[in-house]
């Protein structure tokens, strides 16, 4: 019997690959960039299966390419706000993706980005690096103290829970805004919830975890980042699209918040004449939260086990959809 065609959007790590290659004909994009859509299509209606990235756009037209016998769209990432989820779940297709595995690398990174806004960490950097190192001065380069600070976490699902305990160790009050109340976590790690307007109004950084849909799409806007402090910075490691960009520009411009710290934007790539890349207390970095070595090689493997379990006709064990199944 010959084996089941497989469409792997990207090149992954190698050993992933290796066990994939086990059981399936598979196909490796070459290209750094994302297949454009007429391979999607072609793709999607030649294989059984289709390793995905948040950067492929899977909607409706796309799946619907999908033959019948086709077995699964596996993501590797947690987030899948790039694949239309309604559509494929009418299909019966099941949507895989990498929970968990990434959470602590993404908590640690959106520390890294506190600490470098707060402490002007990329703002010195450049100017060392332009030749600018001014005398140790009473007012070089001052920023913000984290320790003791407010931090206020918008979402506390898994990587808003795991920055919450690293605050622990800052001394800091922190606050979170979730759509249903924690109460064990609240005593657990000692968390106040507040109204999201509360959050923004008290909160020294304010750290966005939601997942991105119809509901978070544009959360910080023209009217809920008024209530942020002037000296409040924002921090996005979620999806650009929570934030309406034209709101943050805005107010950055009107020095209505000090700074922001953004490891996504909308769009991605960021125009490279965008005002914001010229501000010096924003800093961007392009979408790598989960970018450890470790952890890409563990979600590699994780959506390849999802290939595989969907091939032998088992439930996945990292499903979006788990309805599928019923
Ligand atoms: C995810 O998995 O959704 C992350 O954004 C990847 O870095």
């Amino acid at each position: 019997m010959p084996k089941p065609k497989v469409f792997v959007t990207r090149k992954i790590n190698p050993s992933a690959i290796e066990k994939l290659q086990s059981i399936a004909d598979a196909e490796i994009w070459p290209n750094e960039n994302p297949p454009p859509k007429e391979i999607l299509l072609e793709k999607f209606a030649a294989t059984q299966a289709v390793l995905t990235m948040l950067t492929d756009s899977v909607d409706h037209e796309v799946i619907n390419r999908a033959p019948s016998n086709f077995k699964i769209i596996s993501q590797m990432a947690v987030g899948t706000d790039n694949i239309d989820v309604t559509s494929a779940t009418k299909r019966k297709i099941p949507i895989g993706h990498t929970p968990d595995v990434l959470t602590e690398s993404c908590a640690d990174f959106t520390w890294a980005l506190i600490t470098a806004i707060a402490r002007r960490v990329s703002e010195s950097h450049q100017e060392v690096r332009q030749g600018i190192w001014l005398p140790w001065g009473p007012d070089v380069l001052l920023g913000a103290d984290l320790f003791g600070a407010t931090l206020g976490i918008i979402g506390l699902g898994r990587i808003g829970l795991a920055v919450a305990r690293r605050a622990l160790g800052f001394n800091m009050k922190v606050l979170y805004f979730s759509k249903t109340r924690k109460p064990d976590l609240e005593t657990k790690y000692n968390l106040q919830y507040r109204s999201m307007e509360e959050l923004l109004s008290i909160s020294d950084f304010v750290s966005l975890h939601v997942n991105l849909n119809q509901s978070t799409h544009h959360l910080i806007n023209t009217d809920t980042i008024k209530f942020m402090k002037k000296s409040a910075y924002l921090i996005n490691i979620a999806r650009g699209k929570i934030i309406d960009p034209k709101a943050l520009t805005q107010a950055i411009h009107n020095k209505q918040i000090a700074g922001a710290a953004l490891d996504v934007f909308d769009p991605e790539p960021i125009q490279q004449n965008h005002p914001l890349l010229s501000c010096p207390n924003v800093i961007i970095t392009p979408h790598i939260a989960s970018a450890s070595i470790p952890v890409r090689k563990k979600m590699a493997e994780m959506a390849v086990e999802n290939i595989l379990f969907a091939l032998q006709n088992n439930p996945i064990p990292y499903c979006v959809n788990p309805i599928v199944y019923q």
